[in-house]
C-alpha cells in the first residue's frame, strides 16, 4: 500500500480539497486498493470539523466529495506515510522541523506545487480569509498538481 498525506495549516480548506481530489483521481484509475489518501493540519484548532463550507461548495460544483474530518499532524504520520505534500513553504518548514524528532521516518516531504507544471515553486495560497473565487483558484491549481502527482507515483511504483 502506498500512503499519501496532504497537509495545510488548519486542515479545513486546502488539504481536504487535495485529499478529495486525489481520492477521485485514484478511484478513476482503479487504484483505490493500492493508494491510501489522508489529510491533516499543522494546527489542531479545527479538529473533528468537516471542511470549510466554501471549499465544500467548490468541491461539489466539480463533483468531488470531501470525506475529511480535521485532525492535527502526529509523529507517526512521518513513519506511516510514503509521501507528505505540504501546501505552502510555512507548512513545509513546520513539517521538516517536526520530522527531525521522529525516528524511523520514511516519508518524502515535498511542496504540493512541485507537481504543478505551471508554477513548480509556488505555494497553494491560504483561501481562509478570501472570497469564493479564491477557493476556486485553489481547486484549479490542486487539480493540476494532483494529476501530476498521481502520474509521478504511478511511474515510481510501476502502477
Ligand atoms: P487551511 O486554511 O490551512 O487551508 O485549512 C486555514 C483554515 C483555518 C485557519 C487557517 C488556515 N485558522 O487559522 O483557523
Amino acid at each position: 500500500m502506498i500512503r499519501v498525506l496532504f497537509v495545510c495549516l488548519g486542515n479545513i480548506c486546502r488539504s481536504p480539497m487535495a485529499e478529495g481530489l486525489f481520492i477521485h483521481l485514484v478511484e478513476q484509475d482503479g487504484l483505490s486498493e493500492k493508494i491510501r489518501v489522508d489529510s491533516c493540519g499543522i494546527g489542531g484548532w479545527h479538529s473533528g470539523e468537516r471542511p470549510d463550507p466554501r471549499m465544500r461548495t467548490t468541491a461539489a460544483s466539480h463533483g468531488v466529495r470531501l470525506p475529511s474530518r480535521a485532525r492535527q499532524v502526529k509523529n507517526s504520520d512521518f513513519q506511516d506515510f510514503d509521501y507528505i505534500l505540504a501546501m505552502d513553504r510555512s507548512n513545509l518548514q513546520d513539517l521538516a522541523s517536526l520530522a527531525q524528532r521522529v525516528p524511523g521516518k520514511r516519508a518524502k516531504i515535498v511542496k504540493m506545487r512541485y507537481f504543478d507544471p505551471l508554477a513548480p515553486d509556488a505555494d497553494v495560497p491560504d483561501p481562509y480569509y478570501g472570497e469564493q473565487s479564491d477557493f476556486e483558484d485553489v481547486y484549479i491549481m490542486l487539480e493540476r498538481s494532483c494529476r501530476n502527482l498521481l502520474d509521478f507515483i504511478r511511474k515510481e511504483h510501476n502502477l
